[in-house]
């Protein structure tokens, strides 16, 4: 899909746009809902959430069927055009209002302190400026507010991250939407300035041996009380 650009007759292709990864992402994540277990995962990620939420990189929309009724209204921000097609399809379906929009997470299109929380489920492997990103996160927050976040990242002995860098360095950006394996995202979470709560580490699949993907976590962490300096 592309967006015209108001006026001036050019056509302007989406910021994100990985039609491939896409058609593959949206069968191979239904699956991982249960043979993953990720459905459980989501289910407990988004557990006593209320008031107005944003999520970052929404994908499919995996995630809006468990919006607990608390939540009053969910901002979803998806930049590639399949992923947000099969996001608006979704949230026809979920319990809560889910309002889908274009947008990428280094420039979020919302106002400043608008949110209660912010959703980051498996999106900070992918964004091009996890710094950026993680800014606007703290941006769209009101103080006090909290991220709720399961992503993978950068695990495993000695030999498993050399492997994670070296894909990252090779196929694995170009196979996989942007993804990178051997990024760490509790620290960024951290370096950008976040209070982290308890912390989950897991290695998915639970069973068999892991993979380069494999090493999750999963967690809160909250925007510090004072307001944004200006
Ligand atoms: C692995 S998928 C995860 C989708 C979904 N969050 C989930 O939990 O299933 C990564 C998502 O990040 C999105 N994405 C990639 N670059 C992005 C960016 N710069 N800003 C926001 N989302 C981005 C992709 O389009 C894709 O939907």
């Amino acid at each position: 899909m592309r967006l015209s650009s108001a006026g001036s007759g050019k056509v302007a292709r989406s910021p994100v746009h990985h039609p491939l990864f896409a058609r593959c992402y949206a069968r191979a994540s239904v699956r991982a809902e249960t043979g993953l277990g990720l459905a459980g995962v989501r289910e407990r990620l988004l557990v006593g959430l209320s008031g107005r939420v944003i999520e970052i990189g929404a994908g499919n929309g995996l995630n809006f069927g468990h919006y607990p009724g608390t939540v009053a209204e969910v901002v979803a921000i998806e930049p590639e055009p399949l992923l947000r097609r099969l996001a608006l399809e979704a949230a026809l379906r979920a319990r809560v209002p889910v309002d889908v929009v274009p947008g990428t997470a280094e420039a979020l299109p919302v106002k400043s302190e608008a949110f209660d929380a912010v959703v980051l489920s498996l999106v900070l492997c992918s964004v091009r400026d996890v710094e950026r990103a993680l800014g606007e996160v703290r941006r769209v927050l009101r103080p006090g507010g909290e991220v709720r976040f399961f992503e993978h990242g950068r695990g495993g002995g000695r030999a498993m991250r050399l492997t994670q860098r070296a894909l990252d360095r090779t196929l694995w950006p170009a196979l996989s939407g942007g993804c990178h394996l051997s990024r760490d995202p509790v620290a960024a979470l951290r370096e950008a300035g976040f209070a982290l709560g308890p912390l989950r580490r897991m290695v998915l699949p639970e069973r068999g041996p892991a993979l380069p993907a494999s090493y999750c976590a999963f967690g809160t962490a909250w925007r510090p009380d004072e307001p944004e300096a200006r």
